[in-house]
């Protein structure tokens, strides 16, 4: 015993950012965000915190699932930007929702949808949830540092969200983390304490760009290729690969190399940015909402990022 998707949901503020208005802040134009990253414009929050999103994210998923928030068991949450260390994103998300279901954050940065999917199934396969509300959501701008070009036109705001019931369409996933904050690092605030003599990183993304692209492009074709050989299966037999939408070049190099059509790969990175942990449930929520997903389509979810971590896994719709 798995899970389903019984429903998704997504939210996004209404504030659009283009390429335009990020160069009022940073030496930057649209052509080369374009070029290098594929952003087009972006969403970010003015006056909505994390769970804010996410409850929002989580309402439109229950919606479309039919499931009542009184009938979620458990709720998993997951975000790199919440505004507070605690309460979590699950607790204020189970708050909004006025319900009294367990609830639990995962930490895995960017790839943590897949994380979340995974201890899901847990819950299900020990018969502990027989509904469960997985929600990614961030508000990034607040981490961001508004002088670092190489970051502030990558990453975005957004929440993503699915409904999950018994079922068996988690077929299987793999996980690679490789720990250290070398590449990619989100400090926190060290704190004041007088005993404490470490020194202040600012406590926003830094990210070696270069090293992180050739870990995303490894680890969608390497994860991906596993996968389908565990399970005797071919990328024909995939509907679609769902990948964190961390960069559009990302992508692009990763179709080359396994030599898949760039139509294999939902996209829609233009016009959202990378929503790290949100990505992948906005992205199947539009998939979702467009009809493109039917009953039985293989898809292939493949998510990395900070960590480093990697997770891919293949899912039944
Ligand atoms: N606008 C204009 N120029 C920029 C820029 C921006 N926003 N950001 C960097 N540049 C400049 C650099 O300063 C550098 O200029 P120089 O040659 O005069 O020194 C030049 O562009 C090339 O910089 P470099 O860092 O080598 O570019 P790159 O080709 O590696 O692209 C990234 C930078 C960040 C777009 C790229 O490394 C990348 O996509 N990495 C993966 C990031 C990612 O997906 N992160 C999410 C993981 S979950």
């Amino acid at each position: 015993m798995s899970f389903s998707v019984l429903g998704t949901g997504m939210y996004v503020p209404p504030n659009i950012v283009t390429n335009d208005d990020i160069s009022k802040f940073v030496d930057t134009n649209d052509e080369w965000v374009m070029q290098r990253v594929g952003v087009k414009q972006r969403h970010f929050s003015i006056n909505e915190t994390t769970d804010e999103m996410g409850y929002k994210a989580a309402l439109a998923a229950l919606e479309n699932s039919g499931v009542k928030a009184e009938e979620i068991d458990l709720i998993l949450a997951a975000s790199i930007s919440g505004e507070s260390i605690s309460p979590s994103v699950s607790c204020m998300i189970q708050n909004r929702l006025g319900v009294s279901c367990m609830t639990m954050d995962v930490s895995a940065a960017c790839a943590a949808f897949v994380f979340l999917l995974e201890t899901a199934a847990g819950f299900f396969a020990r018969g502990k949830a027989k509904k469960v509300l997985i929600v990614g959501a961030e508000r990034l701008s607040r981490i961001l540092d508004w002088e670092d070009r190489g970051t502030c036109v990558i990453f975005a705001d957004g929440a993503g969200a699915v409904v999950l019931g018994e079922g068996d369409s988690y077929i299987d996933s793999i996980f690679d983390v490789r720990g250290g904050s070398d590449v990619i690092d989100i400090p926190q605030d060290i704190g004041k304490s007088p005993f404490y003599e470490g020194t202040q990183k600012k406590p926003f993304i830094h990210m070696a760009g270069q090293e992180t692209f050739k870990f995303a492009v490894n680890a969608i074709c390497h994860d991906t290729t596993k996968i389908l050989e565990r399970q005797g299966l071919s990328f024909e037999d995939i509907q679609y690969i769902v990948p964190h939408q961390a960069n559009k070049r990302i992508i692009d190099f990763a179709s080359v190399k396994l030599k898949l059509p760039q139509e294999k790969f939902y996209v829609n990175i233009e016009r959202y940015g990378n929503t790290s942990s949100a990505s992948i449930p906005i992205a199947l929520d539009e998939m979702n909402r467009k009809g493109m997903l039917h009953k039985g389509d293989l898809l292939l979810l493949p998510a990395f990022g900070g960590g480093l971590a990697s997770a891919t896994c293949l899912l039944k719709w």
